[in-house]
């Protein structure tokens, strides 16, 4: 594993929204650079940006138009290599936001496709044989352009998926994967890739890893096969470049595709969507980290450690906060379940993510859709850094800005988080603190469980000398765990060793070293 990855904690900054250094609205390249000593003061080392290319933003920079060139709203391309360069004066690294599945309707490339005469682009994308002929249950627009055919999109209207290939073509305008078409749209994305590496960035986050190869298998043996070949490609020419995945399935994207890391998504009711956001609009939120939850902690490990013992000796799966497509957390959350939560998150084996604002509690707004965001909207509002205007986000007029600032009374700050002693932000730092002192997080095969039962909310788990005790419920708990002749080295709340038992106080998380 590229090495600097086992210490990594990545900051995962939508650009729109971080910082406006001129003043415009908008966040931007050199607003980022101004706030990297931010980062990496709280602790993390790595960024993932999300998408800054060329784009019509029809999906907020999700529909890309040139895969070489950023999006004049953030800066120049000079800007981004300074951000580059400023990220590693400080031992940092970053991650672009790589879009392989599919373009821009108004991409060149797709602007040529659609064209009535065959040319370089044609099979670019995926076209049935006629204006009338479907997909075969795939998604299609038709109608769109000269071309007398249909083309397959990979999510919304305005993105045409990218031609790589069906894994057992059934149809004429099927291509198998290795059809020269698909081989140049693999080696186009490689060039892009190696055009971004040289330039300077680290690696990509991955948009969609899983969608590429259309009517693939269970564990998208297609798709494994074509990233493990661009990936392999990439490697030759820049051998620590880091990948990770938008997947959920370390087995395929880690133990078949050749990705380092694959995060655990929000999926609903899945094991991570169980932690934070199990909850509707009645009212019910049995959210695990609630104090009032009545879940166990194995509604998560439940999923979770399969995957986990899968892959833990080849790469990371990583847990978030939260990210761009999520309600934010600290919508249900109140601030000692945020703390609770996150020390848990920040204590797992895989490199954390944190997705900006995050670490104040940053709230959800309900705001109309953004560049196709809808209900994502309300969680990609600017940066609140102190109580200056617009929350000292941007200097414009608050009406131009890209999304409002949080208005409404008790809206957290950096400012305000940083003067006080007990604030979840002083939380953030101080576990990520720990993590870069004790070298066992940096280990990322050594997860045990210690305890974890139904019927009791408290549990405890292992990693190398240090053992992590968490009590998210409103009432002390006993847990049959002998920590006797260890020293404890953080708690949020309080927990002590009483004879053989472990006693951990109401809403507490507490780290033991041995
Ligand atoms: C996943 C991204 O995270 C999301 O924001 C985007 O809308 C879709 N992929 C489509 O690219």
């Amino acid at each position: 594993m590229t090495e600097w990855l086992k210490t990594a904690v990545f900051y995962e900054i939508y650009p729109q929204s971080f910082m406006d250094s001129d003043g415009d609205g908008i966040g931007d390249f050199m607003g980022i650079v101004e706030k990297l000593d931010y980062i990496k003061d709280l602790g993390c080392n790595a960024i993932w940006m999300n998408p800054c290319f060329d784009s019509s933003f029809k999906d907020a920079g999700y529909d890309v138009r040139d895969y070489r060139h950023p999006a004049g709203r953030y800066g120049t391309l000079e800007d981004l290599r300074r951000l580059f360069e400023e990220v590693h004066k400080r031992d940092m690294h970053i991650l672009l936001d790589l879009v392989p599945g599919h373009t821009s309707e108004e991409h060149p490339w797709f602007v040529e496709s659609g064209r009535d005469e065959q040319n370089e682009y044609s099979d670019r994308y995926i076209w049935t044989n006629s204006w009338f002929q479907r997909a075969e249950g795939l998604p299609y627009i038709a109608g769109e352009c000269k071309r007398n055919g249909a083309y397959i999109i990979n999510f919304f209207k305005c993105q045409p998926a990218l031609n790589y290939g069906f894994l057992n073509p059934a149809e004429q305008w099927q291509k198998p994967i290795d059809h020269p078409a698909c081989l140049a749209t693999r080696a186009a994305m490689v060039d892009v890739m190696c055009y971004w590496l040289e330039m300077g960035c680290d690696g990509f986050r991955v948009d969609m890893a899983d969608s590429l190869v259309k009517n693939d298998d269970e564990i998208k043996s297609g798709t494994c096969k074509v990233w493990a070949d661009m990936i392999g490609r990439v490697h030759e020419r820049y051998p620590d470049a880091v990948f990770v995945s938008e997947w959920n399935n370390p087995e395929s994207a880690i133990g078949m595709a050749g990705f380092q890391m694959d995060f655990f998504l929000d999926w609903h009711g899945n094991g991570y969507n169980l932690l934070m956001r199990d909850y509707d609009a009645s009212g019910r939120d049995d959210s695990f980290f609630k104090r009032n939850s009545k879940r166990s902690i194995q509604d998560f490990l439940g999923e979770y450690l399969p995957k986990y013992e899968k892959i833990k000796n080849k790469g990371l799966y990583c847990l978030i906060t939260g990210n761009h497509d999520m309600i934010r957390a600290a919508c249900n959350l109140d601030e000692r379940e945020l703390k609770l939560a996150y020390a848990f998150l920040f204590t797992m084996p895989g490199a954390p993510f944190i997705y900006y604002g995050d670490e104040i509690g940053m709230r959800y707004q309900n705001l109309p859709c953004k560049e196709g965001g809808y209900t994502r909207t309300g969680s990609r509002t600017p940066m609140q850094w102190d109580d200056s205007l617009n929350h000292g986000f941007s200097i414009a007029d608050p009406m131009s800005l890209y999304l409002p600032t949080d208005d409404c009374d008790g809206a957290p700050t950096v400012q305000m988080q940083q003067s006080s002693k007990d604030s979840l932000y002083n939380a953030v730092r101080e576990l990520l603190m720990i993590r870069r002192e004790q070298s066992a997080f940096a280990e990322h095969d050594n997860l045990e469980i210690v305890t974890a039962q139904e019927g009791i909310r408290s549990f405890a788990y292992r990693r190398g000398n240090l053992t992590m005790l968490c009590n998210p419920s409103g009432c002390a708990e006993t847990l049959a765990v002998d920590l006797t002749g260890t020293e404890q080295i953080y708690a949020i709340g309080a927990g002590r060793q009483e004879g053989v038992k472990y006693v951990l106080e109401e809403q507490s998380f507490v780290i033991c070293l041995k």
